[in-house]
């Protein structure tokens, strides 16, 4: 089956086709992010506007042939923005006669895991660099994640691990009290001036730096990491960084990345280890942290040996695109009318 995806939920605007819910056969990502870069952080008008202007040339890009279904992001996302992908939608499976599936951005991210990486990573080849380096699905592990799985989805607005037994079997194990990890790398980012969007602007300036010269200077908390509960909180973090605003930008750069990445692990390996999962899956656009895929694989490899293995999609399939929504759809085929499809940007997993 070949699925066309459709994403719109914040500042991209993503049109994908996946067959079989694994091959992707192609990935069109359009952003307003350098636009937004200018003040810092979205604006949601601006977004629904340049959402507008791209809807339709990304999808013509993308459609490169016929397709059996339609899928798009209903939720959670800027309203503004996720209308622009859900009416678009209906419109053209109402004027192609196609099915359409409704898909949850959220659980959307957990699927770039089944995207065939070697396809995905052909056309990123830093990528294929990437995870080989890594080892992420090496000759020893399964193609595919088995279940029972434990995710940590890792993005701008959401912190969670999740349980997943099956697929559309989702159980929400923790998540944050407060800021998400994406969040709180974009605000601290802002108070270091180091850009928009701040993950990657953190981790390009952590990467400038040594552990040595931060070790001996700076040390930031590590929130919650002994707390026995699944759940985060990162607001603290940008007080402390706040309180230190004097300091080398790149060497605190580089203690947030850790601290935010020490947690991280700590709590998913614990997990893991807690409900005797097959396999750990990151999704999110925090998911493309270097460090946090470097650490994330370290600490399992170290403390759980071969008992589990580790999925990590593509750098580019871990920031929002449409490939993950039409791999989603595939795997949780629930058609539903276009008259019932309605956007709710407060939609959960
Ligand atoms: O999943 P995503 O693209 O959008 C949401 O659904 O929120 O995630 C965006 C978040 C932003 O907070 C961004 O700063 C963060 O992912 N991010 C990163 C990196 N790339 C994107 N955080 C850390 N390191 C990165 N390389
Ligand atoms: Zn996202």
């Amino acid at each position: 089956m070949i699925i066309l995806g459709i994403e719109t939920s914040c500042d991209e605007t993503a049109a994908a086709i996946v067959e079989n819910g694994t091959k992707l056969i192609s990935n069109v990502v359009a952003s307003s992010q350098a636009m937004h870069a200018k003040y810092g952080g979205i604006i949601p008008d601006q977004a629904a506007r340049e959402q507008l202007k791209s809807i339709l040339p990304v999808i013509q890009e993308a459609l490169t042939q016929n397709i059996d279904a339609i899928a798009v992001t209903v939720g959670p996302g800027l309203i503004g923005s996720l209308l622009v992908g859900v009416e678009t939608a209906k419109a053209l499976a109402f004027a192609w006669n196609k099915p359409i599936i409704p898909v949850t951005h959220l659980i959307g991210h957990v699927y770039a895991n089944w995207i065939d990486s070697e396809v995905s990573e052909n056309s990123d080849p830093q990528n294929v660099r990437r995870s080989d380096n890594l080892k992420i699905r090496n000759s020893g592990s399964p193609s595919f994640p088995s279940f029972p799985a434990l995710v940590l989805l890792v993005s701008g607005g959401h912190t969670e691990l999740i349980l997943m037994k099956g697929h559309g079997k989702f159980k929400l194990l923790g998540s944050t009290r407060d800021d998400a990890a994406g969040e709180c790398f974009d605000k601290c980012a802002r108070l270091l001036n180091l850009g928009y969007p701040g993950g990657p602007a953190i981790e390009a300036a952590a990467s400038k730096c040594t552990m040595n010269n931060v070790q001996s200077t700076i040390k930031l908390p590590r929130p919650m990491i002994n707390d026995k509960s699944f759940d985060f909180s990162f607001s603290g973090l940008k007080t402390a960084v706040l309180g230190r605003q004097g300091e080398n930008p790149n060497s605190l750069a580089y203690e947030l990345q850790e601290a935010v990445t020490d947690v991280l692990v700590e709590k998913t390996i614990r997990a893991a280890e807690d409900h005797q999962v097959k396999s750990v899956l990151l999704a999110g656009g925090v998911a493309a942290n270097s460090r946090l895929r470097e650490k994330m694989l370290s600490t399992m490899n170290h403390e759980l040996g071969s008992t589990m293995s580790l999925f990590v999609p593509p750098v580019s399939l871990c920031t929002d695109n449409a490939a993950y929504i039409a791999a989603a759809a595939f795997f949780n085929y629930q058609p539903v009318s276009w008259r019932k499809i309605n956007a709710d940007p407060s939609l959960d997993i």
